[in-house]
């Protein structure tokens, strides 16, 4: 059966559909051997051989979906041209092409999906699945009842006002607190920027759930394979 050869590929482990528009544009992807840059093609990945990268890509490999706990310093593209550790690089023993959900800053930590299913990865993201993401961030000094009331109804930034925010403050010192903060977008580097934005830079982030996912005492630079009813969790939020 003919396919778009986006669907394809971002079923077979290479990104979400957006992901393999870029590398289909990027002369990444060959059809019996030659460049196709042609958008919206269809193939019959039955009839012909389809590579990404010089490795071929298989239309229907087993769906896996992976939670891992990011160390700091790691990227999570699946190359960096600086060199630098790449989060797939921990996944030992898993054979699937798996890609990370989203992203997590080289120096945040904590709970990171990766999968082959970019179905469920686009999910994860999109906004209208508000899947809630959980943080535990150490900024610096207190935050007052006012600032936490800010962040939570939303504040401006970058010109668009961000959405309600949960957050719970674990902890004050005069130096420092330590805040949880549960928001469902996913701008870039949205979190360390709503803190510094009312004056409270953070000096450390961990994600520690999706939705009802938690990442519990999982090690850092560990992972678990996820079965339906973890991944059940990541859409479902009390
Ligand atoms: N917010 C951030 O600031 N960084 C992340 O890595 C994730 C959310």
């Amino acid at each position: 059966m003919k396919e778009r050869l986006q669907k394809i590929l971002a079923r077979s482990g290479a990104g979400s559909r957006r992901k393999a528009e870029e590398f289909i544009q990027a002369g990444r992807v060959r059809i019996d051997g030659k460049v196709v840059t042609e958008m919206g093609i269809k193939v019959d990945p039955a009839r012909h051989k389809i590579s990404l990268n010089g490795k071929p890509v298989s239309a229907s490999e087993e769906k896996i979906y992976i939670l891992l706990n990011k160390p700091t310093g790691y990227v999570t593209t699946l190359h960096d041209p600086q060199g630098r550790p790449i989060v797939t690089s921990l996944l030992k023993g898993i054979s699937q092409r798996v890609f990370p959900v989203g992203r997590l800053d080289l120096d945040t930590e904590g709970a990171l999906l990766l999968t082959n299913d970019g179905d469920v990865a686009q999910q994860v993201q999109h906004p209208s699945f508000e899947v809630k993401k959980t943080y535990v961030a150490k900024i610096k000094g207190r935050l007052s009842a006012e600032q936490v009331q800010k962040l939570e109804s939303g504040i401006e930034l970058e010109g668009r006002r961000t959405y309600p925010a949960l957050l719970k403050v674990r902890q004050q010192t005069s130096r420092h607190s330590v805040v949880q903060i549960t928001i469902h977008e996913g701008r870039k580097r949205q979190v360390r920027k709503m803190f510094a934005a009312i004056g409270h830079p953070v000096f450390s982030l961990k994600r520690i759930a999706y939705g009802d996912l938690k990442l519990g005492t999982l090690p850092s630079g560990k992972f678990r394979i996820l079965h339906k009813k973890d991944l059940d969790k990541v859409f479902i939020s009390k």
